[in-house]
């Protein structure tokens, strides 16, 4: 607490609430009494002016264009960590030693086959469903799989469905890519990185032995770190509410898989790459920015602009390096997507619609430009990402559930429907 009061004035009647302070960032009006005092509600829908919990893992600042794990910059991570040390940093709260990270990476790799059962689920969809589609429903049934990690109330069983769902999340995603191809599933490789097992369950077929290239290697262990938590966004505020309601863990992920798959948050990446198709060659770049900033067309510069980054998205800028070394290394520099992309980025970049909004490339421009010179189909960019992010949502739902404020989630509303009515039979109409 800060010592500190905001005072509200409703009719000359005063009413006064506790400012709170973080450890960075802006002190927040603690209003949980509001209701009481007042019978009014706040009104915030899309919670641009709301704080919904009290978190220590991730902090964003929007202005500065900042993005801290655990306090730890993300370019910094990007550049001399790794996404299982950061997903340990996340869980756990500080950095490994060499002993901690050992065991760590061991109990993740012990958990990176799916039930053998799991592979007549995936058998039950059609061919052609969206991979995020199947992913979705996967997650969903791991209760079904997993049911000795249910139970929330239970430290070790908390734990182990953490570590479950990091582990298992690389062969969900890869399983569904592989059924979409009409490839068999493969089987993890415990000898590989995480990212280089990724790469091998979604590459490798048996007929040949696929030798993961240490750049696409490094570049997807990038991909995964720079996606692997951002603070409350709309899939973790979805994982937090339905955990909120003491849901198991999967469930609660799986219904952060759904939140994330929407164009205006994680379909962003497939969004943006099949933009860039769309528009094809640079002269027609003109037409589709006049479409962006025409008030009457619903089109969006998909991968571009953030609600909370207003000068650089950090992850943006490690992206677009990552995305020049994997270029040069696939020899697809004169590629016409990319050369959309870089006139494109140029264009916005200095036009005053983009440049007075704030409206930068984001982090799914050039994921999504990355994934596509690997050689993934634009249907599994988001499966990546939530992937990624499954580290995230677990840390955020593991603190929620050790929080001792903890309540179920539930906003209140404006309402604007008819007032009570009586009811009038059908013949009365
Ligand atoms: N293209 C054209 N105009 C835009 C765009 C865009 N991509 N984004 C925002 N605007 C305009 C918008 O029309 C509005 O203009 P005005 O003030 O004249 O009405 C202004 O900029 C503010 O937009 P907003 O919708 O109020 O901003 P928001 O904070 O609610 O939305 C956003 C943020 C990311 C949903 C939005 O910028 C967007 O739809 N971007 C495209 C989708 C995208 O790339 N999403 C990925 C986000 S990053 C990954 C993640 O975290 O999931």
């Amino acid at each position: 607490m800060s010592g500190k009061k905001a005072k509200l004035i409703i009719d000359d009647q005063t009413y006064e609430f506790d400012i709170l302070n973080g450890s960075v960032g802006p002190s927040v009006i603690d209003i949980r009494s509001l209701y009481a005092k007042t019978g009014m509600f706040t009104y915030d829908p899309g919670f641009t002016s709301t704080a919904a919990c009290d978190s220590s893992i991730t902090y964003i600042d929007g202005d500065k264009g900042e993005l801290l794990y655990r306090g730890y910059s993300i370019d910094e991570l990007a550049k001399d960590s790794h996404y299982l040390e950061v997903c340990f940093l996340l869980l756990y709260g500080s950095l490994p030693s060499k002993a901690e990270l050992d065991a760590f990476e061991n109990r993740i790799t012990m958990h990176t086959m799916v039930h053998e059962q799991m592979h007549y689920l995936y058998r039950g969809f059609r061919r052609d469903a969206h991979p995020m589609a199947v992913v979705c429903g996967v997650v969903g049934a791991m209760a079904a799989f997993y049911h000795d990690s249910t139970d929330i109330s239970d430290p070790d069983q908390r734990e182990i469905a953490s570590v479950r769902m990091i582990a298992k999340m690389p062969t969900i995603a890869a399983n569904a890519y592989k059924y979409s191809i009409g490839q068999p599933f493969v089987y993890p490789r415990n000898d590989l990185s995480f990212a280089g097992n990724f790469l091998h369950m979604c590459f490798s077929v048996p007929s040949e032995e696929y030798i993961v290239d240490p750049i696409i290697e490094r570049a997807m262990d990038r991909i995964f770190t720079l996606h692997a938590d951002h603070e409350q966004n709309a899939s973790t505020s979805t994982v937090r509410l339905s955990g909120s309601s003491d849901a198991n863990p999967f469930a609660c992920i799986a219904a952060g898989v759904a939140c994330l798959w929407g164009p205006a948050h994680g379909g962003a990446n497939e969004a943006a790459l099949n933009m860039l198709r769309e528009i094809g060659t640079p002269d027609r770049i003109g037409e589709f920015v006049a479409r962006a900033k025409d008030k009457n067309d619903p089109f969006r510069l998909m991968g571009f602009g953030h609600r909370v980054y207003k000068s650089y998205d950090p992850r943006a800028q490690v992206m677009q390096e990552a995305a020049k070394e994997v270029l040069e290394l696939m020899g697809v520099e004169n590629n016409p997507t990319l050369q959309v992309a870089q006139a494109l980025e140029k264009i916005a970049l200095e036009d005053e619609y983009f440049v007075s909004r704030k409206l930068y490339p984001n982090v799914d421009f050039y994921s999504g430009i990355i994934l596509d010179a690997i050689g993934f189909p634009t249907s599994m960019f988001t499966a990546i990402f939530a992937l990624s992010r499954t580290v995230g949502w677990i840390s955020q739902w593991k603190e929620m559930i050790g929080d001792p404020q903890k309540k179920i989630g539930r906003p209140r509303q404006l309402y604007n429907g008819a007032p009570r009515r009586a009811y009038v039979p059908v013949d009365k109409r």
